[in-house]
């Protein structure tokens, strides 16, 4: 397929920062768009994100020499643009504007085939799923917000529920956003009403809590009181590369050794067995900890996000030093297509889970949801069941009902 034209424009994210939305025009006229989601807590091996207007510049000078070609199929595309590109972080064309043209394009495949995106990232990634029925993925929705995202006391920047495909996907997000509310009205007692409760970038409620303890807690107070059997489970997201300073956590304001902080997990999870998952316990570069963590509990996931960021080779070196069991893959960490379905593919090489995930700060664009659809993913995470997050949702009932 040969292509045209490749516009970017300056558009907002659900926090108010700039992004791009990019729009690729083939030469049969068939056109497509893709809008780039950002992250805040981002890992220091992402690729890099351009700012809006070096990313016009960049696509400018990129478009004659994209013109002359005749791509084949998105890895085609995607071969293209990494060898124009030619960083190791994708520096010169920018990961947001390669994950653009690359899901556009995608976008212009599937609607020339006249097919869903998904079937067409699976028919050239994922063959193998082709004839089989759709996985349902598990849900991953973030309740309370801390860290980076909230202006609170929490350290850990996230607090999710973890909703199972024990019923169809309707039925599923309907139960979330029941538990939702539920958790709204037992946390407004400290503030007066619902209404008054603060949330944070993914929807989150964001409140003080006495403790880094205390909303799981009341999470699973909040899920036992819907008496939805065993429907949800509990996860965290630490972030910890964020309260990492210079050999020592610092967790409520104290500095904490890793083997201490080890010792904080193992407790959480004595004292709350619904909890199953914990992304990101760590400092991306602390592979001891994970090593340590994932040695020492069973049956739990232990997940890499700033620690993988997407990248194939990064999972693999995780998956063979055995340091998680679980990875979030974030296409806009790598920056096309192809990379983010090799990642996907490499997970499930060396059997770890997949969990296909959104960022703090997001667009309307639901791509990640056809990705997890065509690659068969275990999970997906996409914050709390309101506002901007709802599109990723409603796409996930379409897709999976
Ligand atoms: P980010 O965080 O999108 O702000 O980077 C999300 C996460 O850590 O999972
Ligand atoms: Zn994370």
């Amino acid at each position: 397929m040969k292509l045209n034209n490749i516009v970017v424009r300056e558009i907002f994210d659900s926090r108010g920062k700039p992004t791009i939305s990019v729009c690729v025009e083939a030469a049969s006229g068939v056109s497509a768009c893709a809008e780039i989601p950002s992250g805040k807590s981002r890992g220091s091996r992402e690729a890099a994100v351009l700012r809006p207007k070096e990313a016009v510049v960049a696509v400018k000078k990129l478009l004659p020499a994209l013109k002359e070609k005749d791509f084949s199929g998105i890895a085609a595309l995607d071969r293209f643009l990494i060898s124009e590109d030619g960083t190791p972080n994708k520096s010169k064309l920018g990961g947001n504007t390669m994950l653009g043209i690359s899901v556009a394009f995608a976008r212009i495949l599937a609607e020339t085939r006249k097919e869903e995106l998904w079937q067409t990232v699976q028919r050239e990634f994922f063959p193998e799923y082709l004839r089989k029925r759709p996985r349902v993925p598990y849900i991953f929705s973030n309740l309370i917000n801390g860290g980076a995202h909230a202006d609170n006391n929490l350290d850990i920047q996230e607090y999710m529920v973890v909703v199972a495909p024990k019923q169809p996907i309707e039925k599923s997000v309907e139960k979330l956003i029941a538990l939702y509310k539920k958790l709204g009205k037992m946390l407004a007692l400290a503030v007066g009403s619902p209404k008054a409760l603060r949330t944070g970038d993914e929807g989150g409620y964001s409140l003080n809590f006495q403790s880094g303890f205390e909303p799981l807690r009341i999470l699973n107070a909040a899920t036992r009181s819907l008496r939805a059997g065993k429907m949800f489970s509990l996860a965290i997201d630490a972030a910890a590369s964020e309260f990492y300073r210079h050999e020592y956590y610092v967790l409520e304001g104290k500095g904490i050794s890793r083997e201490a902080l080890v010792h904080v997990y193992l407790d959480f999870l004595k004292r709350i067995p619904a909890l199953v998952s914990l992304e990101d316990p760590f400092d991306e570069e602390d592979r001891e900890g994970f090593k340590s963590l994932l040695g020492r509990t069973k049956g739990k996931l232990i997940v890499g996000d700033d620690l993988t960021t997407t990248n194939p080779k990064e999972i693999k070196r995780c998956a063979e030093e055995k340091l998680i069991n679980a990875v979030i893959i974030k296409p806009n960490q790598i920056g096309t297509v192809s990379e983010a379905c090799e990642a996907m593919k490499v997970a499930e090489k060396f059997k770890l889970k997949t969990i296909v995930s959104h960022r703090s700060g997001e667009t309307e664009d639901s791509f990640i949801i056809h990705l997890a659809r065509a690659g068969s993913a275990y999970g997906v995470k996409i914050g709390a069941p309101v506002r901007e997050r709802m599109s990723k949702f409603n796409e996930l009932i379409r897709l999976y009902s």
